[in-house]
């Protein structure tokens, strides 16, 4: 018998690569159902080669849903999250709302796979920020080879991680410089077309962004507390795909040459790294794969033990959709969640 699995806010960008990637990877679902707002009663979603009739999250029956898959915002998830859960559906969650509840594990399942085991406390599982999805994947087998110190890491994060409203407003503004419109924003506080935003997420007292923050205190519990984390996240003109210049310190020393092996062999990455024009990977290159892909390794000969890389990832895929994916993948390998018995 297979799984029940509701997908919330499947109208979205992260949403529709759920369901995407649920479908590409064969997900053992017998029933999949897409959830959005009210406003999008009755428009369809694609599942593989089947379309969804989406239907509304408020009046849905979750009472035989094994997984839901949740991508609809915080204040969505703050007020659902636990009626579901309640409910007895596994609630995996790529908003930020539960992140840091000491109750509900934050997984990257190539990173901390084992952490999941105590999911059943609210029945909440949390995905990780985009920027930091990509980051630890790349940092954890080097963290397990040398011990890392410090990072000191500058994001060139593409607006698709602000959802698809921000997509639409790179489109329109970019339109709009070709014909000479007017140029609106909305969703940034700044234009986005051919221009950069040191700015994402709300700012703090301490002068740091809540993307920054995120990034360290996520980076912390899912990889390791001691590891000292300062970024500087930046949004650019790209649609999909997040990019990130990384400078590590390590308490011992590592090679190029072994870190660029480690990397080789670790789950989920892929290095290409040469050193000729285009001998690296851009985020143009990572819309729709899976990897986290690693080039530019070289020695950072400022300080003892430094490397430095550039990191890139699909923001919507490991950044989001894929790794909630592996997550409800995780918790049935390791034997954690049954299918309920449905009525006949
Ligand atoms: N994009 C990324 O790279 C990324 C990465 C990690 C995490 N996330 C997180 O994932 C979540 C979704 O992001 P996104 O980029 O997919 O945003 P999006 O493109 O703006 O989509 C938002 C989705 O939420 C639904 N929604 C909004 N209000 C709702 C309500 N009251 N009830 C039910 N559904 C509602 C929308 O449905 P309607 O179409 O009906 O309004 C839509 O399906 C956010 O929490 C975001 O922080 C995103």
């Amino acid at each position: 018998m297979g799984y029940k699995v509701a997908v919330v806010g499947a109208t979205g960008n992260v949403g529709r690569e759920m369901l995407a990637i649920l479908a590409e990877r064969k997900f053992p679902a017998d029933e999949v159902v897409a959830l959005a707002s009210r406003k999008s009663v009755g428009t369809e979603a694609s599942f593989g080669d089947k379309i969804l009739k989406v239907k509304a999250l408020e009046y849905y029956d979750f009472s035989d849903v094994d997984i839901c898959l949740m991508s609809a915002g915080g204040a969505v998830s703050k007020e659902w999250s636990p009626k579901i859960a309640a409910a007895g559906a596994v609630v995996i969650d790529n908003s930020s709302a539960w992140r840091m509840d000491p109750d509900v594990p934050l997984i990257v399942p190539e990173v901390n796979a084992a952490a999941i085991d105590g999911f059943a406390k609210k029945n909440i599982i949390a995905n990780p920020n985009c920027s930091t999805a990509q980051l630890v994947v790349a940092l954890k087998p080097l963290h397990d080879k040398a011990t890392i110190k410090r990072v000191v890491v500058a994001t060139y994060q593409s607006v698709s991680g602000a959802g698809k409203d921000a997509m639409d407003e790179l489109f329109s503004q970019t339109k709009a410089v070709f014909t000479l419109g007017e140029i609106a924003t909305k969703k940034f506080p700044r234009r986005i077309a051919f221009n950069v935003i040191p700015h994402i997420d709300d700012f703090m007292e301490d002068g740091y962004t809540k993307e920054e923050w995120k990034m360290v205190v996520e980076t912390k519990k899912i990889l390791d507390p001691k590891i000292k984390l300062t970024a500087t996240c930046v949004r650019v003109p790209v649609f999909v795909g997040h990019s990130e210049a990384v400078n590590i310190e390590f308490e011992k020393p590592i090679s190029v040459e072994e870190a660029r092996e480690i990397l080789r062999s670790a789950p989920g990455c892929i290095v290409i790294d040469k050193h000729e024009p285009g001998g690296y990977v851009t985020p143009y290159e990572s819309v729709g794969e899976d990897a986290t892909y690693i080039s530019r390794i070289r020695t950072d000969p400022t300080i003892d033990n430094g490397l430095q890389m550039w990191i890139v990832s699909d923001n919507l895929r490991k950044g989001a959709a894929l790794n909630a994916v592996q997550i409800a993948e995780t918790l049935i390998n390791r034997k954690l969640i049954q299918a309920k018995k449905k009525a006949a």
